[in-house]
């Protein structure tokens, strides 16, 4: 089998699906992996790839679930020996106050955003070590690099998503295998639709929900088309040596860049001033 072989989570929609089809498009034997198969996303692509011909394969793969993880890597070895590069994409986001999360709530986000993430890494390093080398792409997203109100716990697994991608990056360098890890800023897909915590929206937190909302109206926050994140993370495949971390979006490279100049009692004027 001499084509590459890439494995991406959460492909039943949004940028997941469009990496999918990015990769399958240009030659590559794609393993686009979701909860559920008979999603109107799996249909789709099932579509496309019978019309187009090319080497895109649905598998169920749940990112919570051990016996999921495992069961869709080893089919992907059986049937290629090798996975070149995977894609850790598959995540949701709380977007409440960290006040009135549980700490089931925040099970609930690190185990699909953060343990999720660590599942597929640790089933894909036996084959990617042995072979001494491999890709390693984890989307993360611009708060995965900055904080701000009502995306705490979110903001959180992402941050520490950051931190794992930067430390494996040492760890495995001598195996050959790298690791990126992809920051977008806001994309038009199913992310605000899927947003969990709107119950905890309350008389007391309302100004804050208002003062985010209106921030998100601002011209550099709206949504773009998540094909261009979709076209970053295949970049970043086929480049020989990839930088650890892309920001995608001018929105994300700005507010990076905000964030950094700016000093902490700053922002929480900024906050105070939009409230
Ligand atoms: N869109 C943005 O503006 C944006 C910005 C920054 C970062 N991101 C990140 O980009 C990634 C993709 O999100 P998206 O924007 O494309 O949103 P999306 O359209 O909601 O896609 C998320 C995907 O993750 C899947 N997923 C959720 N929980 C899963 C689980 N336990 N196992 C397997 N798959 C699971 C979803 O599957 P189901 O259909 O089964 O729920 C869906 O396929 C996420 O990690 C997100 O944090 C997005």
């Amino acid at each position: 089998m001499n084509k590459q072989v890439v494995v991406i989570t959460g492909c039943s929609s949004g940028i997941g699906y469009l990496t999918a089809l990015t990769f399958a498009r240009n030659g590559w034997a794609t393993y686009a992996t979701m909860r559920n198969v008979q999603s109107t996303g799996g249909i789709k692509l099932l579509e496309i790839t019978q019309k187009e011909g090319i080497d895109l394969n649905i598998l169920a793969l749940d990112v919570t679930n051990q016996q999921s993880v495992k069961a869709a890597v080893s089919m992907v070895l059986t049937r290629c020996h090798k996975i070149d590069v995977l894609v850790n994409n598959a995540g949701f986001g709380y977007k409440a106050p960290i006040e009135q999360l549980t700490i089931e709530n925040f099970n609930e986000q690190y185990e699909t955003n953060v343990f999720g993430a660590l599942r597929t890494i640790q089933a894909v390093l036996p084959s990617m070590k042995a072979s001494k080398s491999g890709k390693i792409i984890n989307i993360s997203s611009i708060l995965g690099l900055i904080s701000v109100p009502l995306f705490g716990v979110y903001s959180s697994s992402k941050h520490a998503l950051e931190s794992i991608t930067e430390v494996l990056s040492y760890e495995l360098d001598k195996y050959n295998i790298r690791l990126s890890i992809v920051e977008p800023g806001t994309f038009e897909t199913e992310f605000g639709k899927n947003v969990k915590g709107r119950a905890h929206k309350t008389e007391e937190n309302k100004s804050v929900h208002n003062s985010m909302a209106r921030l998100m109206r601002l011209k550099i926050n709206r949504p773009k088309n998540a094909q261009i994140v979709a076209d970053k993370i295949y970049g970043i495949a086929i480049n020989p040596n990839p930088n650890l971390h892309y920001l995608v979006g001018t929105d994300a490279i700005i507010l990076n860049l905000l964030y950094r100049l700016t000093s902490h009692k700053f922002r929480k004027f900024i906050f105070r001033l939009i409230k």
